[in-house]
């Protein structure tokens, strides 16, 4: 297997800057989860971020040096502070307290974490924590406004319980929630434009999916019963999704149909909202021609001959019968369709044995790869953040083991960027 695209954040460089906040605890998992998608981590520590938590923690975690001072003679003997904010894709602010947005969105550069903020030619993340009064003051919002317009990207605050007693915006966002931003904002140029009068060689960031337009779809669909009721599933398109931000990353043109999910749009993505088997039926024969179909969603092969008022219940009558019709089947679809993708892929729910009935799904649908998961009791599977499968092609058959739902789909897009011929882009 190729190695180029078997982690969303190969071969990136992200300088976390971690300020002084109780959130501190958050950004040592994000280290290693940044470190799970390929990605070299730098840290920065304020003065107060030490406070909270040691140093060495860090170094641990990035398996990097981690750096302290602006006034570092060994620091600048290997590495200047210019050197370290300009070899980085991207810096991330977690937790970016009250003081250091405030520091940064004036220009102050009176510490190693915002020289490198002001020394900077990359885009900004900011993960901002802090007490509720402080984030809603408008100093706050007005600092905020200035780094926005700087070209600086947010992820949170989320709502909630602060350490402090009180409720409301200030909590520092889950890192799932940073993750997926630094993807979206690494999946897009980092560098900023270039000052009046400066010159330089633009960056090309090479990426195996550039070109292709990958259609996805996610999450359960709803069938009505009457007005009012409907029969589900339990998916709730983490792993659809999860698969659309990997080709997103990957420089993909990514159209994504959904069933009712409560996750946020993915970034970067033309997201298509349906509810019945039917629509996504619809929504997908439209949104081709593409390159690759991926059909992730747990489609309801029945749907219920909808009743046009809600069903009463009526004292002493019997419980009503439904009549169920078949919907239709869309990955075998897209898969005798005039306009199929060069590669059509599906994935098998099975509680048993998986590859068999993956294989004969394989052959039935006349797709080029199924991704058969076990979504048996106790798999958690459905709705839960890792998953376990095995990709069953026409000539081959691997088995993944355990793993995030996004690394999974990291690991599938890869697959797919080899599997695709060079030719025959649908942009
Ligand atoms: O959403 P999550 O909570 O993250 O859970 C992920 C998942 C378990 C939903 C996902 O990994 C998964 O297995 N999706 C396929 C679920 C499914 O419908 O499996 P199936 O074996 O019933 O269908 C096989 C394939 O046919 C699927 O690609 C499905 O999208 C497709 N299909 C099925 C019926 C239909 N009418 N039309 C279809 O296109």
């Amino acid at each position: 297997m190729g190695a180029k695209l078997t982690q969303a954040l190969r071969d990136r460089e992200i300088l976390l800057i971690v300020g002084g906040g109780i959130a501190v605890y958050k950004s040592l998992d994000l280290v290693r989860r940044l470190r799970a998608l390929g990605a070299r981590v730098r840290v920065v520590m304020t003065t107060a971020a030490k406070e909270f938590v040691s140093p060495l923690a860090f170094v641990s975690l990035s398996n990097e040096a981690v750096h302290e001072t602006l006034f570092s003679a060994t620091d600048e003997q290997e590495m200047g502070h210019i050197q370290l904010s300009r070899r980085a894709d991207l810096i991330v602010v977690a937790p970016a307290t009250a003081h250091l947005l405030a520091r940064a969105a004036n220009g102050l550069c009176d510490d190693l974490a915002t020289t490198l903020m002001l020394a900077t030619d990359k885009r900004i993340v900011f993960a901002p924590a802090m007490n509720v009064r402080m984030w809603t003051h408008p100093a706050t919002q007005k600092n905020i406004d200035t780094l926005r317009s700087q070209g600086a990207y947010f992820v949170g605050p989320d709502e909630g319980e602060m350490a402090c007693g009180e409720f409301g915006p200030g909590r520092m966002s889950e890192v799932e929630d940073i993750v997926d931003k630094i993807i979206s904002v690494c999946a897009q140029e980092t560098r900023l434009p270039l000052p009046r009068g400066v010159q330089q060689c633009p960056r090309i960031i090479g990426n195996d999916l550039i070109g292709r337009h990958v259609l996805i779809t996610s999450g359960p669909t709803h069938e009505a019963i009457d007005p009012v009721r409907y029969i589900a599933n339990r998916s709730s398109g983490r792993q659809g999704h999860a698969l659309a931000h990997a080709a997103v990353a990957a420089g993909a043109r990514v159209t994504l149909i959904t069933g009712p999910v409560t996750l946020a749009d993915p970034p970067a993505c033309q997201v298509i909202h349906v509810e019945s088997a039917a629509q996504m039926s619809a929504a997908v024969e439209q949104a081709l021609p593409a390159d690759v179909f991926i059909g992730v969603a747990a489609v309801a092969d029945w749907r219920v001959v909808q009743a046009d008022h809600k069903i009463k219940k009526e004292p002493g009558a019997s419980a009503p019968v439904f009549t169920l019709v078949e919907n239709p089947d869309i990955l075998a679809s897209v898969a005798k369709s005039q306009k199929r993708p060069a590669l059509v892929i599906g994935f098998a729910a099975e509680t048993q044995n998986l590859i068999d009935s993956g294989r004969k799904k394989l052959i039935a649908k006349g797709c080029d790869m199924i991704i058969a998961n076990d979504v048996g009791e106790g798999s958690e599977v459905f709705g839960g953040a890792n998953n376990e499968a095995h990709v069953i092609m026409r000539d081959s058959l691997q088995s993944w083991p355990k793993m995030d739902k996004m690394m999974l789909a990291t690991k599938l897009v890869e697959l797919i960027a080899q599997r695709l011929s060079p030719e025959g882009a649908n942009r």
